[in-house]
Formats: C-alpha cells, structure tokens, sequence
C-alpha cells in the first residue's frame, strides 16, 4: 500500500511547493492514473515514490509518505531496488551506460541482484517477446529511437518483478503501435498483482485499463475518483488536461440533442459507439431519420 499523507516538497530552488498537502491511498494492486498539465508535479510525485525525489534532488518535505512500512523520507531509491520499479519520462536518462545491447541492458539489474543465470535469460527474454522487442535484442540502446528506448525502459523496470511500478508518461515517444504494447503490459501486471501508478498527458489509451484517476493541478490533488467520473468532469480543461476525444464528441452530440438524457458521458471508444449506436436507434425510432 502506498500512502500520502498531508505531504508537500518544495526543491531547493522552488519558489512554491512543488506538491502541496497531497492525501491518497493506493492499495495494492490498484492501477492508478495520475494527470496533470506540464509542471503540475507529475515527475515529482513519480520520484517521490520511487525514492528519487528529494534524496537525489534536494527538497524540503513536510507531512509523510510510505510504501508499506517503509517511510519514502527516509528511504532512499537504493533500498527501494526490487520493491518499486520507476520508468522515466525520459528514456535516455535510465540507460545504465554500462552495457550495449538492449538484451545486457534489460538484464542489467538483475545481475545487480545476483539473479541465478538460468532464471535471468528465462526472464529476459519473456519481457523481450512481451514488450515485441526480441528482433531488437542485439542492438545498441544508444542507436535506438526514443520508442524504442522507452520500451526498453520499461522492460529494464518490468524484468525485476517489482511490488510497484511508476511509469512516467511511458507512451510519450510511441506510435499507437507502441504504446498498445505498453497498455498490453498493463493487463499483465494487473494479474501479477502488481501497484502501479501511470503519469499520463493523454488518457484515450490508458482510460479503460486504470482503476483509479488522480489530476494534480498546481502541486495539488484536484480530484480523485473513478474514470468515468474524473475524466468527464467538466473542469478537467481548467486543470490543463485535455478531454478525452470520445467525452467531446459526446458533448457536441449532447448540445444538438442527440445523446440519450440519462447517458453518462463516454470514456471509451466502446462506450462512446454504443452511446451513438443508441442516439441512432432512437432517431430511427422516433421517425425523425
Ligand atoms: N529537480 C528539480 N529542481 C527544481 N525544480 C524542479 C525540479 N524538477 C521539477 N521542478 C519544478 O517542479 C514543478 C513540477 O515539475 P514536474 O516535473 O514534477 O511536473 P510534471 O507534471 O512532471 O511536468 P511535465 O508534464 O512537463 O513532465 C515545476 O515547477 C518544475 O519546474
Ligand atoms: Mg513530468
């Protein structure tokens, strides 16, 4: 279980905190969504719980934050290896630098661990055919694209089996293709029992495999709540996230009178079709088509 409570950090060369008076709960397995606008502290909050931020950025913290029974304050990402796995929003910046093919980069960090050979190849290439990268094995990570460095990321994170796994903006530099694979791994991860928590720009892709949306705004928690509720929430464009494309054709269906009155707004393409499919019938129905 990951818990926030009350906690705020401001950096070292903040002029206002960064994440301020944050409270959630995620209990495990939960798959959660955090959105938020460019500087609404996304990458804080990931690095807060992966215990990168503050102990290798600096920062001030009050109120308290844990991962179990581990304080994140006082636990640094060292002790963290194992326990929580953190893909970076940028991929490059998570190379090890010390191996160079994407096979020995993936299996970097369990040879930190000192995995059993055997149980290492095994697992290798499981999150290689997993995450469509196996024809890429023997490549270079430095000669690949920012795509495919990110899958590898993710791989690099999804090879050690960690309790939870932070994902900030994985998709970011993927095609559809890519990022399918991405939401693909997500399913996974839901039947290992896996916590993860997914910082998103977009939520078309994600929105029908989280359980959970937080929107930060301003270093604060703005809403909290299932999808359906969160991400058709009126004043998600107020907190700098853009609505999702199938709650806005709803919308315009719902201004011209063609949505049905008691018809939540769709998050889903599958959602949204039935909404129209329905608006259809209805016209057809009422002889107006
Ligand atoms: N290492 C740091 N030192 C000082 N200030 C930082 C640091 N990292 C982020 N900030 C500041 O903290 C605030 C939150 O930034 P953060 O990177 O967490 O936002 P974000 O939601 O991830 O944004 P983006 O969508 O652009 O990735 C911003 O004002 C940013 O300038
Ligand atoms: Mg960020």
């Amino acid at each position: 279980m990951i818990e926030f409570r009350d906690f705020s950090l401001t950096y070292p060369t903040g002029s206002r905190p960064a994440l301020q008076k944050i409270d959630f709960i995620v209990p495990r397995g939960q798959i959660c969504a955090v959105v938020g606008a460019d500087g609404a502290g996304k990458s804080t909050l990931a690095g807060v719980i992966s215990g990168v931020v503050p102990h290798m950025t600096g920062g001030e913290t009050t109120g308290w934050a844990r991962i179990g029974s581990r304080m994140l304050a006082e636990t640094p990402a060292s002790e963290l290896v194992g326990e929580v796995a953190l893909v970076m929003q940028n991929p490059f910046n998570q190379l090890s630098g010390a191996r160079f093919s994407l096979r020995e980069e993936i299996a970097f960090g369990l040879e930190n661990l000192g995995v059993d050979r055997a149980e290492m190849v095994r697992r290798v290439e499981q999150v290689m055919a997993d995450l469509r990268l196996t024809a890429l094995a023997d490549l270079s990570p430095y000669e690949m694209s920012g795509g495919q460095q990110q899958l590898l990321a993710i791989g690099s994170a999804l090879v050690m089996r960690p309790a939870v796994m932070v994902l900030d903006e994985p998709t970011s530099q993927l095609d559809a293709v890519g990022a399918g694979v991405v939401f693909d791994a997500l399913e996974t991860l839901r039947t290992q029992g896996v916590t993860v928590i997914l910082f998103e720009h977009r939520m078309e892709r994600p929105a029908r495999c989280v359980d959970r949306v937080l929107v930060l705004d301003e270093g604060r928690i703005a809403a909290d709540g299932q999808p359906d509720d969160v991400l058709t929430d009126p004043r998600l464009a107020d907190w700098g996230v853009a609505p999702l494309r199938y709650t806005t054709a709803a919308r315009q269906a719902v201004e011209r009178g063609l949505w049905e009155a008691d018809r939540p707004l769709p998050v889903t393409l599958e959602a949204a079709a039935e909404g129209f499919d329905a608006a259809l019938k209805g016209a057809r129905t009422a002889g107006g088509l």
